[in-house]
């Protein structure tokens, strides 16, 4: 099995190297211009980490140090980190680090706790730039959602000058600038995103997912009022001809093997297939040539978005039905969706998957797209970090001087996404209902509460007003009383029949409950030194002198005991909590590292069939060298 899966994967990857590469990977750049010392002071090439935020069409100006006991940045600064650098007002510190002994990444996120504004890599050896990657292993690594600062990297000779200048104590200062990294020619930006209908392949997956749920609103906003033009992109792969009958290209791929996408699960023999995801692909790729072609292009981060909440792998539903149904809820033609995918099955080519095979390949100063996801912002490849504000930022950096949209002027971002189409949720027009509610980072569709009346349903397609609770008609047959402004039922709404007296009271709950006489039944307020008194219900115990009686325990202490007592108990609590919140956690990265490490890999092994193994010179390199 695990032979096979390797000789399709060396297959595909062959072929697609024949077909579209030798892959052409592009080197991100931003300049650094050193303007002390004198003797060093010029304009050089660096190149942007594909981590943290870069400064998209800004400048950062700082000085540079670099520690006596932590050159590779790999352990944690400590003492000769001058003091400064964490002040704040000062002017920021760039740590300039080595290459090598640990993932770039950890490099940044060291510098970023010991205070640095940006951290600079310097090369260890004479060499084109290179991007410095994420780790290469997918590992969940927690603290790479955090990595906030602009992160570059530096030819060997630039390392080399810079060092000398420090050791010889001179004061160096940089300038680091990306306003030139994306061209900016014009009022509008085209901006494209290569991702996937797959959400079973980890930390990859929801980081895409995530992304587009998160942009989708600012997305909408640009393209609504013409400011951008964004595609989304799909990748396929074809299947080698003489494998076309194979088990794992018909698993794969569909139109007889002119598309295909690896198996989800990486198990030919259950859960979904590597074709359900194509077609799926295929569906959203559709979706927007149907949207865009009647003028809304934008509606396609809707339908994305609600798929993947209402159609997921893991809730079995990553299917046409209900798809559909998204489709339907979002007022696109399906007929014209089907027919844009047509059979699947049949032998034939799919103009729009075809389509997107070509636009893998690079193009001009675009790279090929070989690694999901990747973005695209003005023909240049996007590097840093997934996230709503880093990426409006470049956005924002390509228009053209003041042509850029009121939301590149704003810190923040919301619109009310239940204005368009009830958000794709459902209403009832009469009586002026809708289950859509408007939220920062979107829309949720969830039936209302309406004056006290709960609306049941799955909040799309259906909402009803749910009976109302079964003990406020008649008090659902149980018994109740009032005495001395104090209520008792035998009704209890959870449950769907039956009567129960209340605690304090007992009888059969439907004609009647009777009080139980606690002091009189010895059932509470047994304590030496305690007087019981019994009251309709309940009962009240009240210890002599200047103790407090403790319901819980039926003792009576003395209050300052009680309060050191109450504390003890309350410390066990915390300590028990903390202790279960550990072992549950351990459990969880044991689980999810057993899981990245078998299936992951061989998914993204072949979605990254560039990983540097190959003859091909690839300027890019992975985590740790
Ligand atoms: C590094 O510093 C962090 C926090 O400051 C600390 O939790 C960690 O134990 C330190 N690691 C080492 C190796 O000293
Ligand atoms: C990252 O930031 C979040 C929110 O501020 C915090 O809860 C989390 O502990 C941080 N993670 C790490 C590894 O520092
Ligand atoms: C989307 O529509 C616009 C205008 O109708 C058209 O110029 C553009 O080529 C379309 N994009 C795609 C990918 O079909
Ligand atoms: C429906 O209710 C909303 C607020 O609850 C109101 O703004 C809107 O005008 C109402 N629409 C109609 C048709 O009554
Ligand atoms: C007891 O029930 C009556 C009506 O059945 C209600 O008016 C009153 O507010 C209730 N009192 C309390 C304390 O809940």
């Amino acid at each position: 099995m695990r032979g096979d899966k390797l000789g399709f994967v060396i297959c595909v990857w062959f072929l697609f190297m024949y077909e579209s590469c030798l892959c052409k990977f592009v080197v991100e750049k931003n300049s650094l211009k050193v303007t002390s010392p004198e003797n060093l002071r010029n304009t050089y090439e660096s190149a942007i980490g594909n981590f943290g935020v870069p400064q998209y069409g800004g400048t950062l100006s700082g000085s540079v140090i670099y520690s006596k006991t932590n050159q590779n940045a790999c352990g944690n600064f400590t003492d000769d980190i001058p003091s400064t650098a964490k002040k704040p007002g000062s002017r920021p510190v760039f740590f300039l680090t080595d290459r090598g002994d640990c993932y770039f990444t950890y490099k940044a996120w060291n510098a970023q706790n010991a205070g640095a504004s940006a951290i600079l890599v310097a090369d260890d050896r004479p060499e084109h730039l290179i991007t410095m990657d994420l780790p290469k292993d997918d590992e969940n690594f927690d603290y790479l959602q955090n990595l906030t600062i602009p992160s570059v990297f530096v030819t060997n000779s630039l390392g080399v000058s810079l060092k000398k200048a420090l050791e010889n104590n001179e004061l160096v200062l940089v300038n680091l600038d990306w306003t030139e990294t994306l061209p900016h020619p014009d009022e509008r930006v085209e901006y494209e995103f290569w991702t996937n209908s797959n959400d079973e392949c980890g930390p990859k997956c929801d980081t895409q997912i995530d992304f587009i749920k998160n942009f989708k609103g600012p997305a909408q906003i640009l393209e609504r009022k013409g400011y951008t033009r964004f595609t989304p992109h799909y990748i396929t792969w074809f299947c080698p001809e003489e494998f076309v009958s194979s088990t794992k290209c018909e698993s794969q791929c569909i139109n007889h093997g002119r598309y295909c996408a690896p198996d989800p699960e990486q198990d030919f023999s259950q859960g979904y297939e590597g074709k359900d995801v194509v077609v799926e692909n295929l569906r959203q790729a559709c979706f927007y040539k149907v949207a865009n072609e009647s003028g809304k292009p934008w509606v396609w981060w809707d339908y994305v978005t609600d798929f993947a909440t209402r159609c997921s792998m893991k809730d079995h539903k990553f299917k046409k039905d209900c798809a559909d149904e998204v489709v339907k809820s979002l007022g696109v033609d399906i007929k014209k969706i089907d027919e844009c995918m047509g059979d699947p099955k049949e032998d034939v080519e799919n103009a729009v998957l075809k389509a997107e095979q070509q636009a893998q390949i690079g193009k001009g100063v675009r790279g090929d797209v070989t690694i999901l996801p990747t973005l695209v912002i003005n023909n240049r490849q996007y590097r840093g970090k997934l996230d709503k504000k880093a990426v409006l930022k470049a956005i924002c950096s390509g228009f053209k001087e003041t042509t850029e949209p009121d939301i590149c002027l704003s810190d923040e971002i919301e619109t009310n996404e239940c204005l368009d189409n009830n958000g794709g949720c459902w209403m009832d027009t009469v009586a002026n209902i809708t289950a859509c509610k408007d939220t920062f980072r979107g829309k949720v569709c969830e039936c209302p509460i309406v004056q006290g009346v709960k609306f049941v349903g799955d909040g799309y397609k259906h909402c009803e007003a749910s009976p109302p609770p079964r003990c406020q008609v008649n008090n659902g047959g149980c018994w109740k009383s009032t005495k001395d402004s104090r209520n008792y039922s035998a009704c209890i709404d959870d449950h769907t029949e039956g009567c129960e007296c209340p605690p304090g009271f007992k009888g059969d709950g439907i004609n009647s409950c009777e009080d139980i006489n606690e002091c009189k039944e010895k059932t509470a307020c047994q304590c030496s030194n305690c007087k019981c008194k019994n009251t309709w219900g309940s009962y009240e115990c009240s210890c002599k002198g200047n103790l407090l009686y403790l319901k819980e325990h039926d003792t009576c202490l003395s209050k300052d005991v009680a309060t050191s007592g109450g504390w003890g108990f309350a410390w066990a609590v915390v300590l028990g909590v903390a202790a279960f919140g550990v072992a549950g956690y351990t459990f969880y990265k044991y689980r999810m590292r057993r899981y990245m490490d078998s299936e992951i890999r061989a998914i993204m092994a072949q979605y990254m069939p560039l990983d540097n193994e190959g003859e091909v010179p690839v300027y890019g390199s992975h985590g740790d060298i």
